[in-house]
């Protein structure tokens, strides 16, 4: 069974990747490497005994998907391939519109061309905006509040579009909340090209001293300790989240809509917290004020997902920071330095810098 996985050298793709070779899956990994790197394919090897086919190229041209579908019978496409940067789609949005919705097109059109149906989008919690109520079901308005939300709800509406039109194709639309975390190894995990945005790398960086504190964007919400509220969830439960959605759709035509999240939310100190707990590093910080767009509170109602596809996050925050400290730890500049790098992959009580 082959699978082709968009975006497979990232964070998520790559450990879905991992996942997908548990469950018996080829992954044929069609990555250009823009926010990742070509090392990822190694690890997933060294995690995997397996190692995928990787093909570098650009989901938005058609000659190299055209080549791919023809040179493998892929039974699936999980499609990673985007940029994901909330902020860099405000000042750059024909970028992340071309990317991420031209991208998508180019895709189903190969997978349309050569009889390809079972597709599985990563969406993302950011099209709901700011909630009406919390937690967050599947039904709830959409309302998009930045072009790279507004890619997803696009390409969300574009799939709703074709299975109505072909009701043989076999779609599911994975709305992620917070994926945080690494694969338990510490071989694989989120590696930012720049200062991260995000909360838990931002974290990671100051704990391995790449960074010197972490500001706390806001301590002033209707919260329990004035800090925003959300759903944290494992990237490894995520990708198996992914393999359930695909025996879902293994039995099941048309399109498929759920949240992956925990149920449960953390708040921004909390998170701090655990992560010193689980790393025994001191995380210094200081509450300044809100980062303009952010809402104060999201998690999701991770029902339906258990419902339709017996899948439930496993891994609890604690487990999300030792994976993320044991990543971080082992790979203190990613996977840029890898031999110094593999160095440090056992020496978690080292606090050095590569
Ligand atoms: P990532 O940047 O780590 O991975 C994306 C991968 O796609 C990278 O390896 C990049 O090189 C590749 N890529 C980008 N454009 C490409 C193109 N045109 N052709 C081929 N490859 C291309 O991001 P991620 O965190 O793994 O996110 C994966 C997907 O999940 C994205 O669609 C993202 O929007 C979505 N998502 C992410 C989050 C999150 O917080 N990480 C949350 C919700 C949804
Ligand atoms: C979490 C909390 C920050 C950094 C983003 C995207 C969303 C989705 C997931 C792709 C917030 C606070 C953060 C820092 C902080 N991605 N924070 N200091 O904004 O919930 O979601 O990633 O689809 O679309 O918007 O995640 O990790 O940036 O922030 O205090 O240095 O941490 O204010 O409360 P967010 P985040």
């Amino acid at each position: 069974m082959n699978i082709l996985i968009t975006g497979g050298c990232g964070y998520i793709g790559s450990h879905c990747a991992v996942v997908a070779i548990k469950a018996g899956w080829h992954p044929i990994i069609l990555d250009d490497l823009s926010n990742s790197g070509e090392f990822v394919i190694e690890r997933i090897h060294e995690i995997t005994g397996v190692r995928p086919t990787f093909i570098r190229g650009d989901v938005r041209d058609a000659t190299t998907l055209k080549e791919v579908f023809s040179s493998w019978e892929i039974d699936a496409v999980l499609h990673f391939a985007a940029h994901k940067a909330v902020g860099e789609s405000v000042e750059v949005p024909l970028s992340y519109y071309h990317n991420n919705v031209g991208g998508t097109l180019t895709v189903l059109e190969a997978m349309k061309e050569y009889g390809v149906k079972t597709f599985v989008f990563s969406s993302s919690a950011t099209v709901y905006g700011e909630p009406k109520e919390v937690p967050i079901q599947e039904h709830s308005p959409r309302n998009p509040t930045s072009p790279y939300a507004r890619t997803k709800v696009i390409i969300e509406d574009i799939l709703a579009d074709l299975t109505e039109a072909e009701p043989d194709w076999r779609i599911a639309r994975l709305r992620y909340f917070n994926p945080v975390g690494a694969h338990e190894s510490g071989l694989i995990g989120e590696d930012p090209r720049d200062t991260p945005n995000n909360l838990m790398p931002y974290i990671a960086q100051v704990a391995v001293g790449q960074q010197e504190r972490l500001s706390v964007f806001g301590g002033d919400y209707p919260t329990r300790d004035g800090t925003c509220l959300r759903d944290y969830i494992h990237v490894m439960d995520l990708a198996e989240g992914h393999l359930a959605a695909l025996d879902h759709l293994r039995g099941n035509e048309g399109l498929l809509t759920v949240n992956l999240g925990t149920g449960t939310n953390s708040s921004v100190l909390e998170v701090i917290g655990a992560f010193q707990k689980a790393s025994g590093q001191d995380i210094p910080y200081e509450i300044v004020g809100r980062r303009p767009g952010d809402v104060s509170a999201y998690w999701a109602d991770a029902s339906l997902a258990k419902q339709l596809l017996g899948w439930r996050a496993k891994r609890n925050l604690a487990a999300m920071c030792a994976d993320t400290w044991r990543w971080q730890a082992a790979n203190p500049s990613g996977f840029r330095k890898p031999t110094e790098a593999r160095q440090h992959r056992l020496g978690l009580d080292s606090h050095s810098q590569t």
